[in-house]
């Protein structure tokens, strides 16, 4: 069964950036079969990880709402299976799925079922699966994505930011998803954390840890370089591994 990491946050928080260095921090710690899904409707995970994109599950279920397309001899089941099968993007190092834009209105729990069962069958193949998310966890509080294990709640140092985060928290527990590991990682940080103390206490998430602004990251992502190709030496590289070398991943 794979071990499934999931980042999420308000959006412009850092959680593509973070979710493609623990990518990284994880093939460099050996671990080989990785299983990256973007689940943010503002999909940009293959950019951070330089990877190109060219089906979406969304668009897959979209279609899948009648049963036009489906030759003959295929249910509709198989098709969609299918298709689904197509969206896995996969490369030496890890495979990628892009969840895409959200859907439109009309009834999904059909196919969202199937894609459910996919991703349950699909995961087995891996040992991690890293899942970029927002803040409002979709595929995560309908029960796409199942099994999370550690909840990275990201947050910019700000207020907002902050109590955002402690929102997503809410919502897990409101909705009552067995997470174990729920934890703070406060990001583009420049100076202190001093005046967000009360602020993070009141989350009730512990604090991971914090990574400083690093403008290699600001550079990257003007040139649109991945930011898999970022040097160790950058400090949210360095940082990120710091933050993640003390959990038990
Ligand atoms: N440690 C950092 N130092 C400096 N800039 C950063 C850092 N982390 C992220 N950024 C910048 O902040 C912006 C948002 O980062 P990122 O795309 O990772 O956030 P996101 O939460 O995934 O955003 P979105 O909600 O749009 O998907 C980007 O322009 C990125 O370059
Ligand atoms: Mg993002």
């Amino acid at each position: 069964m794979a071990r499934n990491i999931a980042v999420a946050g308000k959006g412009g928080t850092g959680k593509t950036t973070f979710a493609a260095l623990l990518i990284r921090y994880l093939l460099e710690k050996g671990k080989k079969s990785i299983l990256a899904v973007d689940a943010d409707p503002n999909a940009n995970l293959n950019e951070a990880l330089g990877i190109p994109v060219s089906n979406f599950v969304a668009d897959i279920l979209e279609e899948a709402k009648d049963s036009k397309g489906v030759p003959p001899g295929m249910t509709k089941d198989m098709f969609i299976e299918y298709k689904l099968a197509q969206a896995l993007v996969e490369t030496e190092r890890l495979d990628l799925l892009v969840m895409g834009r959200p859907q439109g209105p009309g009834c999904y729990c059909y196919p969202n079922d199937i894609l459910r069962k996919h991703l349950e069958t699909l995961s087995r193949n891996y040992q991690y699966v890293v899942i970029d998310s927002e803040a409002g966890l979709e595929h995560i509080s309908r029960r796409i994505i199942q099994g999370v294990e550690f909840l990275f709640v990201l947050s910019d140092a700000t207020i907002r930011g902050i109590r955002s985060a402690g929102r997503v928290r809410q919502l897990v527990e409101e909705l009552q998803l067995p997470i174990p590991h729920m934890l703070l990682v406060v990001t583009r940080v420049q100076g202190s954390l001093n005046g967000l103390v009360p602020e993070i206490e009141r989350t009730g998430l512990p604090l991971a840890g914090t990574i400083s602004f690093d403008p290699l990251v600001v550079e990257y992502d003007a040139l649109g370089r991945p930011l898999f190709d970022l040097p160790s030496s950058s400090l949210a590289v360095r940082e990120t591994q710091r933050i993640l070398e003390g959990l038990a991943l």
